[in-house]
This record gives structure tokens, sequence and C-alpha cells, in this order.
């Protein structure tokens, strides 16, 4: 059996990880449609060892496609997925346009695989945000042991989370710095380069921004509406992988050497935690890996039950690309989907 598969946003970041996943994983294509905006029309992006050319999604006929892995930001899944997923096809939309909507499963395979099947009421299943992603990943094997009470995470996030313009923006300033040149801010609401900014996405009412609101909702939706969390979201001058410093209270008593053993047989984790120099990891080792890193477990004193721990991951792929094909696989394997459709 194999599959009509279109990725929206296929010039972009997560788009293009996503056609290398599809490709090293051998997923069951027969044919697969790069799209993007109407100015990429023509624009070549790889394959595997294919090269293909990006259409216009606005003139694309989705009547022959089973899968619609959706990489294009909120605004275009917000008006785009209803009408592919209206055409019998299934979105996995990566944006928020869609995450907290009753009838739109959230789903990370690790940990809520069983929620999926409730994507045919909308036809229609998202991806969670990238920070999100990771730490669910680290705290379900975690909660299913000791039950978490409450989490404090400050994340540390790479520029490649904001796009491509955003990467581009962090080179630009690097180079500038360099050369004695003005700097420019564009994307990011203060200089990147060399620097900090602890705000990503926008402000809400009570002071929090809007990302470190989604890693709260989205924990909640996807491991379990008890757990109280609170987040300082930080974007670092990193190009890709994201980083987590991670405070877990928990109901019952947990060791560090529990969490580890624990976490060293979950699905998706490696656990690098050494007592030495350099005996963790650290951004840059993530990039390319499909893995959540867990490293630096410690017992925190300051609370009943406390571990401290450090979390990173590829942003890009299990952070966002490689879940979604996750999800598409999860759909195939448990039977939930079936290529009823000829090549278009
Ligand atoms: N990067 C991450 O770590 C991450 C993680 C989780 C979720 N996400 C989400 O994934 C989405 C894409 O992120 P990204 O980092 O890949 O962004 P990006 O690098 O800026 O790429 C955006 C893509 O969307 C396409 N696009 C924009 N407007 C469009 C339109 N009107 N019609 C069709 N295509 C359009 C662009 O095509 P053109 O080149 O033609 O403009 C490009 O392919 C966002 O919703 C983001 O929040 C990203």
């Amino acid at each position: 059996m194999s599959y009509n598969v279109a990725v929206v946003g296929a010039t972009g970041n997560v788009g293009r990880e996503m056609l290398s996943i599809l490709s090293e994983r051998l997923f069951p294509t027969k044919e697969v449609h790069a799209l993007a905006s109407r100015r990429s029309n023509g624009v070549e992006v790889s394959f595997g060892d294919a090269t293909l050319k990006c259409k216009d999604l606005a003139t694309f006929d989705f009547s022959k496609v089973d899968f619609c892995l959706m990489s294009a930001g909120g605004s275009v899944s917000k008006e785009w997925s209803p009408k592919i997923a209206g055409k019998g096809c299934v979105v996995i939309d990566n944006s928020s346009a869609w995450r907290y909507d009753q009838d739109v499963p959230l789903i990370v395979p690790e940990v809520n695989a069983d929620a999926v099947a409730g994507y045919a009421k909308k036809n229609i299943i998202a991806n969670p945000n990238c920070s999100t992603m990771q730490l669910v990943v680290a705290l379900k094997p975690l909660h299913d042991r000791a039950t978490i009470k409450r989490v404090v995470v400050a994340t540390y996030q790479s520029v490649s989370g904001a796009g491509k313009d955003a990467m581009d923006e962090l080179d630009r300033q690097t180079k500038a710095i360099y050369s004695l040149q003005d700097i420019e801010t564009k994307k990011f609401p203060k200089r990147i380069a060399f620097n900090l900014i602890p705000q990503i996405d926008v402000f809400m009412e009570d002071g929090y921004t809007r990302e470190e609101w989604k890693m709260v909702a989205e924990t909640k939706k996807i491991l379990d509406p008890k757990i109280r969390l609170v987040a300082t979201c930080v974007r670092v001058p990193v190009f890709i992988g994201h980083s987590e410093a991670v405070n877990i209270e928990f109901e019952n008593p947990i060791t560090a050497d529990e969490a580890r053993d624990i976490l060293r047989s979950a699905p998706g984790c490696i656990v690098i935690d050494a007592h030495e120099p350099g005996g963790y990891v650290t951004p840059y080792e993530s990039v390319g890996e499909d893995a959540t890193y867990i490293s630096r477990i410690r017992e925190d004193a300051t609370v009943e039950n406390g571990l401290a721990m450090w979390v990173v991951s590829d942003n890009l792929r299990k952070g966002a690309a490689l879940n979604a094909i996750q999800i598409a696989e999860c759909l195939i394997a448990r039977k939930l989907i079936t290529a009823k459709r000829k090549a278009a």
C-alpha cells in the first residue's frame, strides 16, 4: 500500500525536513507533491535523490491526495486545512491553528497515540509546539511511574523555530558584528546575535507570552489536565536545537537513578548523563537526530519528590517534521487510513 502525500510549506525549514524524513524513513509514498506560495512556483526542492518542483497551494487539486503535511503558518492553515480535509485528505498541521480545537487531536505518538482515532471529526490532526513536544516525550514515562504534580521549565529555543528568515537574521547580524557594520533587527524584537531574548510570540494579558501559554495548554491536552506548569521561554543564538531546564514535582517518591533507568527504556528518549565535563548533550549535538536527549538528572531537595533535568532535541525533526510523519505512520499502522486513490 502506498500513499499520495503533499507537503505544504515545502520551501520552509520544516517542509524541507519533512521531505527529507519521508525519504529517509522510506515512507510508503506513491506520489509526493511539494507545495508553497505562488512566489515559489517552480522552485526546486530535494526529496531523497529526486528533485521536486514546487507548485502553488492555491491552485493545487487535493482530491487524489491521502496525506497533507501542512507547515505554512497559522493563517494559511486556518484557511486551507478545512478545504483540503473536505477533499478526503488527512491534514497533519504544524501550526497552532487547530491545536486547541476539541475536535482536533493533538498528538505525540510516544505519549498519546490512542487519541489519533479522533481525527475523523475534522480530518485534521495537530502537531504540538516544538518546545512542548520534547518536554512531553521526557515527562510521560516519569508521569506513569510517579505522577507529576507540577513542572517549572525554562527553554533555550533556537532561531530555526521562528522560520528560515529568523536563521538568516542571526547569520546576518553575526557577520555584521564581525565586520563592524550596523545591525538590522527585523524578525526578532531585539538583536539576537550574541544575545538572549526572553520573549517568544506575543505578550498576553497576564504578562506571560503566548509560547509560554502554549506549553501549559498543550501539556495538559496531551499528557494530563491535572499537571500544573509554568514556563519561561527564551530565544537563544543557536541555529537548530531547543534545550530545556526542567524541574518536576511528583506525587510519589522517585530517585534520580530510577528516573534514569525509566528514561533509558522510554520510547524516543536517549539518556546521556555522565557526571564529568561534557557528559551531557548540547543542542549542536542534537541536530539531525530523532531522539529527545535527557541529561543532568538530579534530585531536587527543595521540594518533596522533586527532580531536575536537561532536555534537548532537534526542533525541526522531533519538534516538527518527524512527529508529523510519525502521526501519519501511526494512522497507517492502526489501519485508520487506506490509500483509496490513484496517483494524481
Ligand atoms: N520551525 C520549527 O521548529 C517549528 C516547530 C513546530 C511548528 N512550526 C510551525 O511550522 C510552520 C512552518 O514553520 P517553518 O519554520 O518551516 O517556517 P518557514 O521556514 O518560514 O517556511 C514557511 C513556509 O510556508 C510557506 N508559505 C507561506 N505563506 C504561504 C501561502 N500563502 N501559501 C502557501 N505556502 C505559504 C512558505 O512558502 P514560500 O517560500 O513560497 O513563502 C514556506 O514554504 C509554522 O506554522 C511554525 O509555527 C515550526
